[in-house]
């Protein structure tokens, strides 16, 4: 596993207190095998629907995955309706998600694994879905009252000088909710490659792992991109990673 290289195991001054990711969280995630296909209609075994997870999670328990370790499963982008309900609360695609969030996240518990799912602080997902700015405390609540157990905060479409603060904030608001709720955040992958330098101990504060640097994708280069940058910044990094809070090279943990 490439992520305990990179998790030199030095614990930093207090971080978030929320008792998850003692261990880094593994587990699978949709989006690099199935990224943001929606159309069920050509692709009806592949798209980003009910179905897709309960058959993945299925797979996770029948052949090993979740003895082995792999807990959480996580849907990334592309699972919501185009527009929030009329009282402003996120709601998945109807026609993909029929039965709801909370079905589905007591589905995944009911044979043992944890569920999480994605959001983007921003006016609007990468991939064009409604954003958490300006609803950043009912979209807390509303995962919180889906029994979510991991959250994927990503980037996209906000502007940096407010970035930083919103993820603290939203870390707040989960706090509050009651609810521990695994807390990822993507912050330093959309500082790092533009050359700034990332508040570590921030991170540590905030969040219970955080993406540090680009995209992985189905390339070895890719990869080996990934290893270069961790083993030119380690000195500054390695230090921040540590039982609640982890530096996250891109699902290179999460992907089986
Ligand atoms: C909220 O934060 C407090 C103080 O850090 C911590 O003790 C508590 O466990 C947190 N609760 C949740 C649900 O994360
Ligand atoms: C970012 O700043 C620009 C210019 O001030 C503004 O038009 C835009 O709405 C801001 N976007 C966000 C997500 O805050
Ligand atoms: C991985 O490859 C994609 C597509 O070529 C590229 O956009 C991305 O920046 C690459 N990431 C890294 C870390 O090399
Ligand atoms: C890492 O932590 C140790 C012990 O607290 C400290 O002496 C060292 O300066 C830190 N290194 C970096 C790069 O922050």
């Amino acid at each position: 596993m490439f992520f305990v290289v990179f998790s030199i195991l030095i614990s930093t001054a207090c971080g978030l207190d929320n008792g998850l990711a003692l261990t880094p969280p593994m587990g699978w995630m949709t989006w690099q095998r199935f990224r943001c296909i929606t159309d069920c209609v050509i692709y009806p075994t592949e798209c980003i629907s009910e179905e897709l997870i309960k058959n993945m999670a299925d797979l996770m328990v029948s052949e090993g995955y979740l003895a082995a370790g792999y807990e959480y499963i996580i849907v990334d982008d592309c699972w919501m309706a185009k527009e929030r309900d009329e009282n402003g609360r996120l709601k998945p695609d109807p026609d993909r998600f029929p039965s709801g969030i909370k079905a589905l996240a007591d589905y995944v518990h009911s044979i043992g694994l944890k569920f999480g799912i994605y959001e983007d602080y921003g006016t609007k997902t990468c991939a064009g879905y409604p954003g958490i700015i300006g609803h950043l405390e009912t979209d807390a609540q509303t995962f919180a009252d889906w029994e979510v157990d991991y959250i994927k905060l990503d980037g996209c479409y906000n502007n940096r000088s407010t970035m930083v603060d919103g993820y603290v904030e939203f870390g707040k608001l989960l706090n509050r909710t009651n609810r521990p709720i695994v807390y990822s955040c993507s912050w330093p992958a959309y500082e790092e490659p533009l050359g700034i330098k990332s508040d570590y101990q921030k991170l540590v504060e905030t969040c219970n792992l955080w993406r540090n640097w680009d995209d992985i994708e189905d390339a070895w280069t890719n990869v080996t991109n990934i290893l270069k940058w961790f083993s030119s910044n380690q000195d500054r990094v390695a230090n921040y990673s540590g039982p609640g809070h982890w530096n996250d090279p891109d699902m290179v943990n999460l992907v089986f």
